[in-house]
């Protein structure tokens, strides 16, 4: 990697939810400083066509690379799934998804060689996981399932709610009947479901985090480069296009300890 070694990690996602990917980022790479940008005036992705989440996905990159990163992470899987083509067209430094780095760790993961995914409408109809994982192993079968409710959900805090529960109960039923043994979170809420979702799935179904995943893969895109220097502290900052006092209070339940700055900007 030839960028300054000094410049922030750049992530966006749709809105809150890349919180789950910027969590474990700071908790693999405490030394790096990390520029988050959250599309909450347009949140959510997850229902709108391929061209919507290209054209929002390409302003968000757009407005992080002229802030100066040298790395971005698309921190939304909606996003990873519809736009990752023309995002890694359009910049020259490494753009990293959360659709390969989960979709390896399951095929590594599944023992039965049938994997659930599940994620929005959007990450489901696009096939991309599906893709990824049969691109590394064809054999294995895929079977995806959208879990729109799960958003919404998430965000009222309702993470282990009756309610929430018996919603999943009726969204994973068919994986049960299926013999999947490897779930992939393919939405960057669903790993504060992680507790609910092992207790519908059973012990025995192994969860895969994509947010998790992709941290790991960060750390060896990295590692592999010039090291950031230690003469300055890492400074986490976090952009939104909506009401950053909005963003904090859902925000609280993504993360525990949340950066200082987190101001509202405009993309266009
Ligand atoms: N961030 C989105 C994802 O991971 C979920 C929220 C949305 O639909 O925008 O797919």
């Amino acid at each position: 990697m030839k960028e300054d070694p000094d410049l922030p990690i750049g992530l966006f996602d749709s809105g809150i939810g890349g919180l789950t990917v910027l969590r474990e980022i700071v908790q693999l790479l405490p030394g790096e400083s990390t520029l988050y940008l959250g599309d909450t005036a347009r949140v959510p992705y997850g229902g709108r066509s391929k061209e919507t989440v290209r054209r929002f996905s390409c302003q968000a990159g757009d407005y992080l690379a002229r802030q100066g990163i040298k790395l971005l992470i698309v921190a939304c899987n909606t996003a990873t799934a519809m736009a990752i083509g023309p995002l890694r067209e359009r910049f020259t430094i490494p753009v990293i998804g959360v659709v390969e780095p989960g979709a390896r760790a399951a095929v590594s993961r599944t023992r039965s060689g049938t994997v659930g995914v599940i994620g929005t409408r959007a990450t489901i109809q696009s096939g991309a996981y599906e893709n990824a994982i049969q691109a590394i192993e064809p054999g294995l079968r895929v079977v995806g399932q959208a879990c729109p409710l799960f958003v919404p959900l998430v965000e009222e805090g309702w993470l282990q709610h009756q309610v929430t529960e018996e919603i999943a109960r009726i969204y994973l039923a068919p994986f049960r009947a299926m013999g999947v043994d490897t779930v992939v979170l393919g939405c960057t809420h669903y790993p504060l479901l992680r507790t609910l979702l092992q207790r519908v799935l059973g012990p025995e179904v192994t969860l895969v985090d994509s947010a998790r995943e992709v941290a790991r893969a960060v750390k060896e895109i990295l590692d592999r480069g010039p090291r950031r220097s230690r003469s300055r502290d890492p400074v986490q900052r976090i952009l939104v296009t909506d009401s950053a006092e909005n963003f904090r209070r859902v925000a609280r339940n993504f993360m525990g300890q949340l950066p200082e700055e987190i101001r509202q900007v405009r993309l266009i």
